[in-house]
């Protein structure tokens, strides 16, 4: 479906719990997280309600998100019940991929197609002093298992000044050598980030720092694989790299989500706080005819851009509304 202002939707994003097993800095607090309730927490079966919903007016993929999404119990079986819902072609995980090597294979047998994983640092040091938790190795484990598994990989990093800078360059020669795209996330200004002291590093610079080691930047052509907020890029010597360059150039007249978060709201733009509240419909015993109706009417209202800083904006933390 359209939106008001002509954009197609057709990815949804779906936050399964709000919980994780690694503490990023920039993410969450290391103590006085305010969790959701378990009751608070939508079911599978309310899950797929709203997928079903949401694939009637076209939404065709679906990523599951967090917190971790691995955490959440039996998170193989919702995978499965997600690929089953008529007209999803996609279905794709954003994981930290601390538990990953041992669900790989079960989770692509069920239905997974892409995973994209967040590597910040692959150096034991480094990566403790982010995630406050050393699970490099584990992480290592879990991007080659789903690789093996057939899955298609991306890996994500937030480049912090001072603190994985001096890794970036490592980082995309290990990713290169296996293949994998690697994309620069800018840090964003929510939630915890901006009280944790840590300063992202703007895509423009690494831009420039990047095009004087490697040789100019060519601008990626094969968009099949490439499509959403990032621009990419093939390096002179092979591999590809994108840029999420959330701040300085505003990704929102090319969106095309909305978001669910793992309480049930229904959000239509990542740092706003519009949206519907699904919990109470859903659990009301609502039909899924008056379901995908009120969905419709709602993601119509899909704000213009977003706000970050301004007022209007959405004070909940990264890990409550799955980036
Ligand atoms: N700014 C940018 N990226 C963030 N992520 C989490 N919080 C932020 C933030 N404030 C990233 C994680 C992960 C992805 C889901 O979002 O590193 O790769
Ligand atoms: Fe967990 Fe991802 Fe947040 Fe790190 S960024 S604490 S891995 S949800």
């Amino acid at each position: 479906m359209r939106d008001r202002y002509q954009r197609t939707i057709e990815y949804l994003r779906v936050s399964v719990t709000d919980r994780c097993n690694l503490r990023c800095r920039y993410c969450m607090p290391e103590e006085g997280i305010k969790r959701m309730r378990h009751e608070e927490i939508l079911t599978f079966d309310e899950i797929t309600a709203v997928v079903r919903a949401l694939a009637k007016l076209g939404v065709h993929k679906v990523r599951l998100t967090g917190g971790e999404p691995l955490v959440r119990r039996d998170i193989t079986d919702l995978v499965a019940m997600i690929h089953a819902v008529p007209g999803i072609d996609t279905v794709a995980m954003t994981t930290n991929a601390v538990l990953l090597a041992d669900k790989a294979e079960a989770l692509k047998r069920n239905g997974l197609t892409h995973v994209n994983i967040s590597v910040d640092s692959l150096n034991g040091e480094t990566f403790a002093d982010i995630a406050r938790s050393d699970a490099a190795a584990e992480v290592r484990r879990g991007i080659e298992a789903a690789q093996s598994a057939g899955l298609r990989v991306k890996l994500n990093c937030v480049p912090l000044r001072g603190v994985n800078e001096d890794e970036i360059i490592g980082l995309i020669d290990w990713s290169r050598q296996r293949g994998l795209p690697l994309r620069f996330i800018e840090l964003m200004p929510i939630g915890c980030a901006a009280a944790s002291g840590l300063k992202g590093i703007p895509s423009d610079e690494l831009r420039e720092m990047l095009s004087r080691h490697y040789g100019t930047l060519l601008p990626h052509l094969d968009r099949q694989n490439c499509a959403g907020p990032a621009s990419y890029y093939d390096l002179p010597e092979g591999g590809v790299i994108g840029f999420i360059d959330a701040i300085e150039h505003p990704f929102c007249t090319s969106c095309n989500r909305v978001r669910l978060t793992a309480n049930g709201f229904l959000k239509l733009c990542l740092h706003a706080r519009d949206g519907l509240d699904l919990r109470p419909l859903l659990r009301s015993g609502v039909s899924g005819e008056d379901l995908e109706e009120t969905i419709a009417r709602a993601v119509r209202r899909k704000p213009e851009r977003h706000h970050f800083g301004e007022s209007g904006g959405d004070s909940r933390f990264m890990y409550q509304v799955g980036g």
